[in-house]
């Protein structure tokens, strides 16, 4: 009897030092139980199961713990950006001060406290929040559940970027979402073909529910939206009548300039659904993030939640908090900035010199963690991965993983926040070679 133990890999975080990927074993309990019941559990599964797809085995990127191998592949902070010190000693005086409160269920709506900060913190950016219009969540990606389980009935259609944030789509696809899929360039979603792609849809009487959209230092792409898309998005989403959900993870971390507006700053008809986290902004570990919206909207998320998990981290929310009305915040996320830049600008270097620049691709960082190299289109960027990593030593994420359909196989997803200065410099040079090697061919 085997043990047929699929990977399930997604890009957004680092796992068991899997050097940035998350590898999920998904065990198929069939061949792995014994007893009568074994053959008939598959029949117990929900459907919205059924349709949760484990990818092919990915032994490949077992190999990535290698201490030899140099990964661009991770999408996770640098831990030089945490400020360890100032949150033990937050979490000290909380301890001592409020200890009982800070360590009891809250209610599910998050911290009056909590929800005020973020109410204020937002404010920077052009959106108007108060404590009603807010809620916090354990992370975006708990948003990005709550948000599906609120508006997707299975079949009900949906507009993702092509290429989109993975942890999004699993979401959607969970709730048996229908995806359809409108090209991002350089600046992020295209508008007209968005236009299009709704035209197009509304002929066969299709109206999506919503657009996801990730206009800021996308994950994978890099790509920043410019203010004009993002006034068109508004106009299309009151043409066309839709949501949008606007995920932004990466908005604070901008390499020069100040505050980027994001869409929810030009929603006048309470369209936009905003999720922010402090993940890339203070610790992913606290998982601690909010969603802004419509008060009713919020009202009905407040009951989705309860069933979820009752209530955030209670004392999760009591140093944020804390953290938020010290405002440490704001000059860690400079730290941050000037960190990834310098980063970038590493990268950056090596893509130039090493990458053949006739034949390659790839988005200027602005901010964010990543780029997104472009390869010729007659290369296959997993054929590209397997000798990357064994030949040369070498990891990136294959652009693949971020198109629902799979369509598109010459991308790759390459983060710079993670490694260390000399990776960056040795890493772009083995991976300059990996695809000058493989236009030759
Ligand atoms: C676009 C996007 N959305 C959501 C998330 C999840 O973030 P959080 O840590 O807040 O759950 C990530 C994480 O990398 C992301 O890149």
């Amino acid at each position: 009897m085997g043990l047929n133990i699929y990977w399930r890999w997604c890009l957004y975080g680092d796992y068991e030092h899997y050097s940035g990927v998350i590898l999920m074993a998904q065990v198929d309990v069939s061949s792995v139980v014994s007893g009568p019941v074994a053959n008939q559990l598959e029949k117990f599964f929900a459907v919205r199961v059924q349709s949760m797809h484990a990818s092919e085995i990915r032994e490949l990127l077992k190999l990535t713990q290698q201490p030899e191998i140099i990964s661009f592949a991770g999408g996770l902070p640098n831990p030089e950006a945490f400020p360890v010190e100032e949150i033990r000693k937050i979490t000290d005086e909380i301890l001592q001060s409020q200890g009982k409160q800070a360590l009891q269920y809250g209610t599910t709506e998050g911290l009056p406290r909590m929800r005020e900060e973020i109410a204020k913190w937002v404010t920077r950016l052009g959106i108007e929040s108060t404590v009603d219009n807010n809620i916090v969540v354990q992370g975006s990606q708990q948003g990005l559940d709550i948000v599906s389980k609120m508006f997707l009935d299975p079949g009900d259609n949906i507009i993702v970027g092509s290429p989109t944030y993975v942890g999004g789509s699993n979401a959607f696809e969970a709730y048996q979402g229908v995806m359809h899929q409108v090209e991002v360039d350089e600046d992020g979603m295209n508008m007209d073909k968005l236009e299009d792609k709704l035209k197009e849809l509304n002929k066969k009487d299709i109206h999506p529910k919503f657009a996801y959209v990730v206009p800021t230092f996308q994950n994978p792409s890099g790509a920043l939206m410019p203010e004009d898309r993002r006034k068109r998005m508004i106009e299309l989403s009151n043409e066309y009548n839709f949501l949008i959900i606007e995920d932004s993870p990466y908005g604070e971390i901008q390499f020069e300039g100040g505050p980027i507006k994001p869409i929810k700053a030009y929603d006048d008809g309470g369209r936009v659904l905003y999720l922010g986290t402090f993940s890339k902004i203070l610790s992913p570990g606290l998982r601690l993030a909010y969603i802004i919206a419509d008060e009713n909207i919020i009202n009905k998320m407040i009951i989705a939640k309860q069933a979820v998990d009752l209530c955030s981290n209670t004392l999760a929310q009591y140093i944020g908090a804390e953290a938020l009305t010290r405002g440490i915040l704001k000059p860690h996320i400079d730290k941050i900035r000037a960190l990834y830049k310098h980063k970038w600008e590493l990268m950056r270097k090596g893509l130039n010199e090493h990458f053949p620049k006739e034949h390659v691709k790839w988005v200027e960082a602005k901010g964010g963690m990543f780029t997104w190299v472009t390869v010729p289109d007659y290369l296959d960027s997993s054929d590209l991965l397997k000798v990357a990593i064994e030949q040369h030593k070498v990891a990136y994420v294959i652009g693949a993983a971020f198109y629902p359909d799979r369509s598109v196989k010459n991308t790759m997803r390459v983060s710079f926040s993670y490694p260390t200065d000399e990776q960056i410099e040795i890493g772009t040079e083995r991976l300059g070679t990996v695809i000058k090697d493989a236009i030759k061919e």
